[in-house]
């Protein structure tokens, strides 16, 4: 089956507002390859800059991360319903980043997977082992139970508006990126577990985004592999040019 593509920009924590909106604004004219979307992730305080400069536009945009509630007494988070209201559609959650640094676990991710789920949100669930995971053989393992913990509740129905994203943690930042085999190999197994927990087709239909040092040059060659359905970008989603080469792949 012919699946879609979804390049998407996570900004981390980069970008005022003003650098913001310029950014968004040029990334509205950038030209996709075929059958390919394009998403922004700017951070919070971003959002409705962003949010106006992509107005009329076809470029999804999303959030970093979000709370695990509604509303309520806590300090510092921000909640599916304030992302909402300024045109969010789409939300990362459980980004290495705040996996490793932030020590989020899967039961938490999956309560925010289910909350933005049950608000219409589209979700893109973030997986993927660090070196010492690969180095001890533990790729598959690490990546199902990820999946397995970040997935536990959402209903078939719901598969549909949730995006997996392999991001194995020693290619983040690093220049090192997986060899669009090895990345090849981790996104069919991965689809393999996706399977087990829904059914093929969900399997088959479900987007599954590569990420790690993604760049103009090798954004062709790994978007050639069967399994890899688009590109979670970090550092190159943050200059237009760089960003326009990957969305502009042509395989
Ligand atoms: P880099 O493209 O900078 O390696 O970051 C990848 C990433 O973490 C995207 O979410």
């Amino acid at each position: 089956m012919e699946r879609s593509y979804l390049i998407a920009g996570n900004w981390k924590m980069n970008k005022t507002p003003s650098e913001a909106r310029v950014l968004a604004a040029a990334v509205t004219k950038m030209k996709c390859g075929a059958n390919t979307r394009k998403m922004i992730a700017p951070s919070f305080v971003c959002l409705p800059a962003a949010a106006e400069a992509i107005k009329g536009s076809d470029v999804i945009l999303a959030a970093q991360n979000m709370a695990a509630f509604e509303s309520g007494a806590h300090t510092g988070e921000t909640s599916v319903l304030m992302l909402k209201e300024l045109g969010v559609r789409a939300v990362i959650l459980g980004h290495s980043e705040r996996r490793h640094v932030y020590g989020e676990r899967d039961a938490l991710i999956n309560e925010k997977v289910k909350l933005a789920l049950a608000h219409g949100l589209d979700v893109i669930l973030c997986i993927g082992e660090t070196l010492k995971e690969r180095e001890q053989g533990r790729v598959n393992d690490v990546c199902f139970g990820q999946l397995e913990g970040g997935l536990a509740g959402v209903s078939m129905e719901q598969m549909a508006r949730v995006v997996i994203a392999y991001e194995p943690v020693w290619a983040i930042g690093t220049g090192k990126t997986a060899t669009p085999e090895d990345a090849q190999a981790v996104h069919a197994a991965c689809r393999g577990k996706l399977a087990a927990l829904y059914s093929k087709k969900i399997a088959e239909c479900t987007l599954i985004q590569y990420g790690g040092s993604v760049k103009p040059d090798n954004a062709a060659q790994l978007m050639a592999q069967p399994d890899i359905d688009g590109a979670l970008v970090g550092g190159a989603a943050l200059d237009a040019e760089s960003f326009a080469g990957i969305a502009g792949f042509n395989i």
